[in-house]
């Protein structure tokens, strides 16, 4: 499996672009993180480890397979993480969820946690941080950090849109962690927002400018 995958199915590329638009609407915005988290999930889950069942079935027996009671968590970063957390879930509903609050200084765009909640066994499980941006790399290095200071092991990191210079530095820090996106844009402006980007998902998923 690749440490870095961009996830181009053509319904994610449709929904993305509806997603990017400044006209596309809150409830919209909403229903389109969750509609390509889910999409995005086919791929990143492609690694879920597989175990042999016996079943009947009208005909006879058999052995087929089921996915192996793997334990699993999401870890979406707040506040934008959170819009993923559906998607995911709706294809693997036993998932923990963790919750690490962080929010990037406007001045130094430098991220500060605020709040970290995991289930309490983090480090036997498989864990899928979920952030719609990857901009700096700040905050999913720092989240990694977290997780990985609690015993975490097994990484993925998944996002929407990602800027070359977020994943850079999130490489560099975390070699281990593999990276999937839906979209892998132009570069950071100077204000430290992905061109073309989507603007602010945290308002745009909440409303809240
Ligand atoms: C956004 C986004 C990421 C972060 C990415 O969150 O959801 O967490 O910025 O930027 P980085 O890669 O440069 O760290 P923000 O800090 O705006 O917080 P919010 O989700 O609460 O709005
Ligand atoms: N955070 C966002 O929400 N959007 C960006 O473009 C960069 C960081």
């Amino acid at each position: 499996m690749e440490k870095f995958q961009v996830i181009a199915h053509p319904l994610i590329q449709h929904k993305l672009s509806i997603l990017r638009r400044t006209d596309t609407p809150t409830k919209a915005f909403r229903e389109l993180v969750d509609e390509i988290a889910m999409l995005m999930g086919y791929e990143v889950l492609r690694d879920l480890p597989l175990e042999d069942v016996e079943i009947e079935t009208p005909i006879t027996k058999t052995v087929q397979k089921q996915i192996a009671g793997k334990k699993l968590a999401i870890v979406p970063i707040l506040r934008a993480g959170i819009g993923m957390v559906d998607g995911l879930l709706s294809l693997v509903p036993a998932a923990k969820v963790g919750h690490i609050g962080m929010y990037r200084d406007e001045e130094t765009l430098q991220p500060v946690e605020y709040l970290v909640k995991l289930p309490e066994d983090i480090d036997q499980r498989q864990i899928f941080v979920v952030d719609p941006m990857l901009a700096t790399g700040g905050s999913a290095i720092l989240a990694i950090d977290s997780l990985k200071k609690r015993g975490a092991t097994n990484i993925k990191f998944v996002c929407l849109v990602a800027a070359p210079e977020g994943v850079k530095a999130l490489q560099a820090a975390h070699p281990d962690v593999d990276i999937f996106t839906a979209a892998l844009d132009e570069k950071l402006n100077e204000k430290g927002y992905i061109v073309p980007g989507l603007g602010d998902a945290g308002d745009r998923l909440f409303g809240t400018k």
